[in-house]
């Protein structure tokens, strides 16, 4: 700097000033707020390793949903525990599953909500992997045609976006072909194309119950030692028609965030998973940090790094703290 003039502080000396030259802005409709619907009736149980989240059966996702909507969330993202699985996850594509039964109730009742899919098969196997097993590994191929058959039954449903995350190659391109041969076309696919092997997601296994009953899933997400690797993973998925690409999880990724938003102009969303939203609850609790503070730091953080959309466990705390409510 050779301005012997500078003095950074001078625009730092009060609100009025740091408001003016703020270059980060977080809002409401940055946000996409996760649910897990649970088979069954009057149920709402805590996941005890995530306050203030909980497996809900329909009447209760319902009634919750009107308080998202209400907050000016703009979407939910629904993740499904069903009455029973099996090898092959039945009752992810069953027109009478926990998912499609759902989103029914849900675009039934709060209509101005937008409802994100989740499509995957780990919820719905009895195995707890993200696809069927041949040989003992997730089979690619086999598994692309259960992803579309579910996809599509989403949206014969009512989602109004799906956002596959099982990690399969092929398989952007095996939603989008399938949906628009059935005539969605303009239903958008919200890709997890970035989405590493991470510890982060352990409080979630509790939320969904799809703990992989024998190895883990290194053979199909990513290695998080790798970068490049997430350039290739984005860019294939674009290829293949994504119309919003993920990066999760988020906090400890927000340099593939912005490697992301340097290289493509779509749309960015990233996952602040299960495992950031419990340690920050669990410090919170403790009395260690401000939880407000923190959260909200962290999700500017997300904005600030490129993303667009923030699909986060903390998103009806952030709305009404952004609205002073
Ligand atoms: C399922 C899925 C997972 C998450 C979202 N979709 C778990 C996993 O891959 O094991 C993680 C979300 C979170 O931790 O909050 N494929
Ligand atoms: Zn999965």
């Amino acid at each position: 700097m050779s301005n012997p003039h500078f003095r950074a502080r001078r625009i730092r000396g009060n609100e009025t000033f740091r408001r003016m030259v703020r270059e980060t802005a977080l809002s409401t409709s940055d946000l996409v707020y996760p649910m897990f619907s649970a088979f069954g009736s009057g149920l709402r149980k805590e996941v005890s390793s995530m306050p203030g989240i909980h497996q809900q059966s329909i009447e209760h996702i319902v009634e919750e949903c009107h308080e998202v909507y209400g907050l000016g969330i703009p979407a939910v993202l629904l993740f499904g525990i069903p009455e029973s699985k099996d090898a092959v996850g039945s009752d992810a594509y069953s027109e009478s599953g926990i998912i499609q039964d759902t989103i029914r109730a849900i675009k039934r009742q709060v209509p101005g909500l937008a409802v994100i899919t989740d499509v995957c098969l780990c919820e719905y196997t009895d195995h707890g992997h993200c696809g069927v097993i041949v040989d003992g590994d997730v089979d690619n191929d086999a598994t692309l045609e259960l992803l579309a058959r579910e996809a599509l039954s989403h949206v014969k449903a009512g989602a109004d976006m799906v956002a596959p995350s099982d990690m399969m190659d092929g398989r952007v391109a095996a939603i989008r072909e399938r949906l628009d041969q059935n005539g969605y076309t303009t239903i958008p696919i919200m890709s997890y194309a970035v989405k590493y092997a991470s510890g982060y997601y352990g409080p979630f296994r509790e939320a969904a119950e799809s703990t992989p009953q024998f190895g883990d899933r290194r053979s199909y997400q990513m290695d998080p030692a790798n970068r490049l690797e997430a350039l290739r993973e984005a860019a294939a998925d674009i290829d293949e028609g994504a119309d919003i690409i993920m990066v999760k999880p988020g906090l400890p990724y927000l340099d593939i965030l912005r490697d992301l938003r340097n290289e493509f102009n779509l749309p960015l969303a990233v996952y602040n998973v299960s495992g950031e939203y419990s340690m920050i609850k669990a410090a919170a609790a403790n009395g260690w940090i401000d939880e407000e503070r923190v959260v909200l730091e962290t999700m500017t953080a997300f904005k600030r790094a490129g993303a667009d959309i923030i699909i986060t466990y903390h998103a009806k705390d952030v709305a009404r703290w952004l609205t002073g409510g």
